[in-house]
């Protein structure tokens, strides 16, 4: 699944108004498969994940304009960012409406967010929910548009961005929320 997760990483970037200058947050950057490609196309990207193993492995990649940080989202955030990106973080946090009213905090007026996770599914796409962390299965566009919008976020749009084929035999579509945020 990380393979087919890598095109994730183009479409999603592609997408966004990257430059030079920029400093974007990666929530939930994992092993950093959307820190990577991004920060080859910005000044700094802060790879943030409560996961030191898998920070570490984003280290040992020795991409030098990624700065990790350890630490719970919730604690809050050392900077303020031209954009916040995310790949299937979204659903292991329980306070969505919090996470998203964060991410505003931190973003300079009109910064870019773009968020890729599941839409809403059964329960199968992690089996385990409990013991995986899964707060939520998955997403309905229309009450996380409406949980951006009450955030302070502005033009949110979805897109499905893949298809991806579980090796449980099933596939399940993933969506990109994309909003600006005000100011
Ligand atoms: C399914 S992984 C996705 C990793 C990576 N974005 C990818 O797509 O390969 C979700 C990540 O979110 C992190 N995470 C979940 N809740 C978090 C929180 N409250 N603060 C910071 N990181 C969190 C987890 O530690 C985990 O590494």
């Amino acid at each position: 699944m990380s393979q087919q997760l890598a095109v994730v990483a183009e479409r999603l970037l592609s997408r966004l108004t990257l430059n030079s200058d920029q400093h974007w947050l990666d929530f939930g950057a994992g092993t950093g498969l959307l820190s990577l490609p991004l920060a080859q196309q910005v000044a700094q990207v802060t790879a943030l994940d409560t996961s030191a193993a898998m920070l570490a492995v984003l280290a040992e990649k020795g991409q030098t304009n990624i700065q990790t940080l350890q630490q719970d989202v919730f604690a809050g955030l050392p900077a303020v960012y031209a954009g916040v990106v995310s790949c299937m973080a979204l659903h292991h946090v329980e306070d969505t409406l919090g996470l998203l009213r964060i991410f505003h905090q931190h973003l300079q007026p009109a910064g870019q967010l773009a968020l890729v996770d599941l839409y809403a599914e059964d329960g199968s796409f992690h089996g385990d929910n409990e013991g995986k962390g899964v707060k939520h299965l998955g997403f309905e566009p229309a009450e996380l548009q409406a949980l951006a919008e009450q955030a302070g976020f502005q033009a949110v749009t979805f897109t499905e961005i893949l298809h991806l084929q579980h090796r449980n035999g099933r596939d399940y579509p993933l969506f990109l929320m994309q909003a600006r945020a005000s100011g």
